[in-house]
């Protein structure tokens, strides 16, 4: 199966469960449902429709592959890839208040539309909304399983906060070493991925130890999927990653291209780029941006975070075949793997 042919097959269920659920309940409420919905890209900023979506899926969709690849039924956790998107546009609509980002997805993000407090009650709802499609799951699976799919939930929602605390609390160091970075990139974003993917497996009814291996396979997209974003956030293009171009200098990220030319830089150059990143944002106007990538890119910072992406998508696929996936969906998750190795936005 084809990557395109999974897409049909398993994606138009997930947004079916997902409009449904953020389906004002009455008119008083429509126009904070209309802010949940915009931000899934239905509807544009004066609440009228787009006809499209916003966001790739990828999350919904490896969990369904995942379950495919271990010989489950995809079909029946339409409810809870519906709650792992949801989950995501929870993390989103914070992370760009936390950020300060004002644009996401090519559009103004929901807070530099409707405000701080109004985007973390539409987080806070959304998140609320991913709780309750997780109990759909019930009419499908045995009580045992939805339990422990729902704790792995919890307890990935958690370390997504985790990670989200180290990535802001990074900005008062000083320095950032490669396993600090590592280990709030795992938090923030890669343990959703593994959750995806051990989900899927697990609820195909697996043995432990085969979902545990699903779960690193989705560690491992997970940590190239945020050096790679990481990458985009200094070097990507505004049209094609629909966020602020280098971004991340301008917020003075502590991510892995600053990390790696800091360890390759001479020392007055390092001391140099260090200096850029010091001062308060407004100091880091054009010129400054550009010198800072400028240092990044002439110490190999950008060849050296492309290299440990390409080992994570090594070993993710190494894993993949290990696995002895049913090979319709091994076929699509490859080229799924593919995608992410390459993707600009
Ligand atoms: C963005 O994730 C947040 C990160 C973890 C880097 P995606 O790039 O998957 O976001 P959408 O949903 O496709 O916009
Ligand atoms: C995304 O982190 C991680 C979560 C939202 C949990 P970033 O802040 O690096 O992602 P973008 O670049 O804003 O999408
Ligand atoms: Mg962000
Ligand atoms: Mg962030």
């Amino acid at each position: 199966m084809t990557l395109q042919e999974a897409l049909r097959l398993y994606l138009p269920p997930v947004e079916q469960a997902l409009q449904q659920i953020l389906t004002p309940p009455t008119e008083d409420f429509k126009p904070f449902y209309q802010m949940m919905q915009y931000h899934h890209g239905w509807l544009d900023e004066r609440f009228r429709p787009t006809g499209q979506q916003g966001g790739k899926r990828i999350r919904p969709l490896l969990c369904l592959l995942c379950c495919g690849a271990a010989f489950g039924q995809p079909h029946e956790l339409t409810p809870l890839a519906a709650a792992i998107e949801l989950l995501h546009s929870f993390s989103l609509v914070h992370d760009d208040i936390q950020d300060r980002s004002p644009t996401r997805r090519h559009r103004p993000a929901v807070w530099a539309l409707w405000g701080e407090a109004q985007a973390i009650n539409v987080g806070d709802a959304l998140y609320a909304a991913a709780q309750w499609s997780l109990s759909a799951l019930a009419g499908s699976l045995e009580p045992t399983r939805v339990c422990a799919l729902r704790s792995q939930f919890d307890e990935t929602c958690l370390r997504l906060c985790e990670g989200q605390y180290l990535d802001l609390e990074f900005s008062s160091r000083p320095t950032v070493s490669r396993e600090q970075y590592l280990l709030m990139i795992e938090r923030k974003t890669a343990w959703l991925l593994g959750y995806c993917a051990w989900a899927g497996s697990f609820a195909a009814g697996v043995s432990e130890s085969v979902a545990a291996r699903y779960r690193e396979f989705g560690l491992c997209l997970g940590l190239a999927f945020q050096v790679l974003d990481d990458v985009l956030g200094v070097w990507g293009a505004e049209d094609e990653t629909g966020k602020p171009s280098s971004s991340d200098i301008v917020e003075a990220k502590k991510t892995l291209p600053y990390i790696e030319a800091l360890a390759m830089l001479p020392a007055d150059l390092a001391q140099e780029l260090q200096a850029i990143y010091r001062g308060p944002e407004s100091t880091r106007e054009e010129a400054a941006v550009a010198r800072a990538r400028e240092l990044m890119e002439q110490a190999g910072a950008r060849r050296a975070c492309l290299k440990l992406a390409a080992h994570y998508h090594e070993r993710a696929v190494q894993i993949l075949k290990e696995l002895n996936p049913e090979p319709e969906h091994a076929e699509a998750l490859l080229e799924l793997v593919s995608l992410l190795s390459t993707r600009r936005s």
